[in-house]
């Protein structure tokens, strides 16, 4: 049988995890793993992904009680709050203006993008519905980014959303999307979760009774 795509094994290899080892993550590959998020797609690339590094002890124990005491986000020496930008329409004129100077689209998919754009983000929940999954998908691409660069993480939607904007000056157009934990795997066993198998999960051609 073929060898498994160093990738392929990296997806079966990540779990969340809840311990950590104390060495510090730097803030390069603080920098190198939102690089990596930010290579996502999202809705017309609209990159409605915003993150905040949260460090400092006094930081981390603020956040963890702000997560319910979950106390991997006290543990892990970075936790990212992971915001969707509610106007990150704002910043498509700029975004579509640099992709078509380098060529990576055409001028009218530029416009006809902003037109569809403002239209969408117009309908508040729809607006909400693409930040979640913009955002959603660049969390999912930094925990993969995190085990590829040798860390573990755990994503974690349970916190007081009102408190960690209060907590950590975060604006009203700024949605909390996720928390990811980030650190050096502590020396523990790491056991998987088990998946549903494909054939409970996955259809053909229609949607009805999985
Ligand atoms: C949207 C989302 C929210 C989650 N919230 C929490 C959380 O609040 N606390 C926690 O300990 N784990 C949380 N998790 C981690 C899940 O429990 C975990 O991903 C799941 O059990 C599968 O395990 P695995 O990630 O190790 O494969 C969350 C995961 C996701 C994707």
């Amino acid at each position: 049988m073929a060898a498994m795509h160093p990738f392929l094994e990296l997806i079966r290899q990540r779990t969340s995890v809840e311990s950590f080892d104390t060495r510090p993550v730097d803030e390069e590959t603080i920098r190198a793993l939102v690089e990596d998020a930010a290579c996502a797609p999202s809705s017309f690339n609209i990159q409605h992904w915003r993150f905040v590094a949260v460090r400092e002890e006094a930081d981390r124990n603020r956040l963890c009680r702000a997560a319910f005491g979950q106390e991997q986000v006290r543990i892990a020496p970075v936790t990212f709050i992971v915001l969707g930008d509610l106007q990150g329409l704002d910043k498509l004129p700029r975004i579509n203006r640099e992709a078509v100077e380098i060529g990576a689209l055409p001028q009218g998919k530029a416009s006809a993008w902003e037109r569809m754009a403002a239209e969408i983000y117009a309908d508040p929940q729809l607006a909400r519905d693409e930040v979640l999954r913009s955002a959603s998908l660049a969390s999912m691409t930094l925990m993969l980014a995190a085990e590829a660069r040798g860390l573990a993480s755990g994503a974690l939607s349970g916190f007081d959303a009102g408190r960690v904007c209060a907590d950590f000056d975060i604006e009203e157009r700024y949605l909390p999307v996720m928390l990811i934990a980030v650190g050096y795997p502590a020396d523990v066993e790491r056991k998987q979760q088990p998946r549903l198998g494909v054939d409970e999960i996955l259809n053909f051609d229609r949607g009805r009774r999985f």
